[in-house]
């Protein structure tokens, strides 16, 4: 958690941007849905072309997750059951999953600004559960774009998934992987 009282709001701002990481080793502590909730609030409150908000989200977490596991485990063929189940649990090991479902848009330039402005809307959620003491690992694992799995997640045949972000309690941090310097990348136009 970080201290407001101690020290300027942009040094904290700075600090969380900068020590938020992946992270792929959860407690097996719950995260309590009304927080994490409460937390989309604020995510939302990203830039997102004619306020189209082109968002929404489905958390599965305890009984619920166990449930889509089992109904999604019951429709794949009995020989690759076990390998789907491995692959799916590096995601369904934290203790909670948000999904973040955005609509498909006809229009290739309106469809590229809503996944922009969903993925703020993500960064901003990323940011919040830094700065409220959760780990986060945001996943696009190949599954998520199947029929079966947007069709036993509830989705509607016209919406898409721009992540899973697994969100739990963590014991310890990686450390930040280190990041090119602007100034080498920035290009001062004149
Ligand atoms: C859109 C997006 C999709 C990602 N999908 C995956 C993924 O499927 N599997 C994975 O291991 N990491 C995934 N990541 C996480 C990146 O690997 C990770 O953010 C990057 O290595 C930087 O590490 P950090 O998050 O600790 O700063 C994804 C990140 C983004 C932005």
């Amino acid at each position: 958690m970080y201290d407001r009282t101690e020290g300027d709001v942009n040094v904290i701002l700075k600090d969380i941007i900068r020590n938020r990481v992946s992270s792929n080793k959860f407690t097996s502590t719950k995260v309590e849905t009304d927080h994490i909730i409460e937390l989309l609030d604020y995510s939302v409150y990203a830039p997102n072309h004619k306020m189209r908000e082109p968002w929404r989200f489905i958390i599965l977490e305890g009984s619920g997750k166990a449930n889509f596991l089992k109904n999604y485990l019951n429709e794949v063929k009995e020989e690759q059951k076990d390998d789907i189940k491995k692959n799916m649990e590096k995601v369904f090991q934290a203790p909670m999953v948000v999904t973040f479902v955005m609509p498909k848009n006809t229009d290739y330039a309106d469809e590229l600004e809503d996944l922009q402005a969903i993925s703020a809307v993500i960064q901003n959620f990323l940011l919040l559960l830094e700065e409220q003491g959760y780990g986060s690992f945001w996943k696009t694992p190949k599954y998520i774009e199947s029929d079966l799995f947007k069709e036993i997640l509830g989705l509607n045949t016209n919406e898409i998934i721009a992540g899973l972000i697994m969100v739990g309690y963590v014991e310890s941090k990686n450390q930040p992987k280190p990041r090119k310097k602007a100034k080498d990348i920035t290009t001062i136009y004149s």
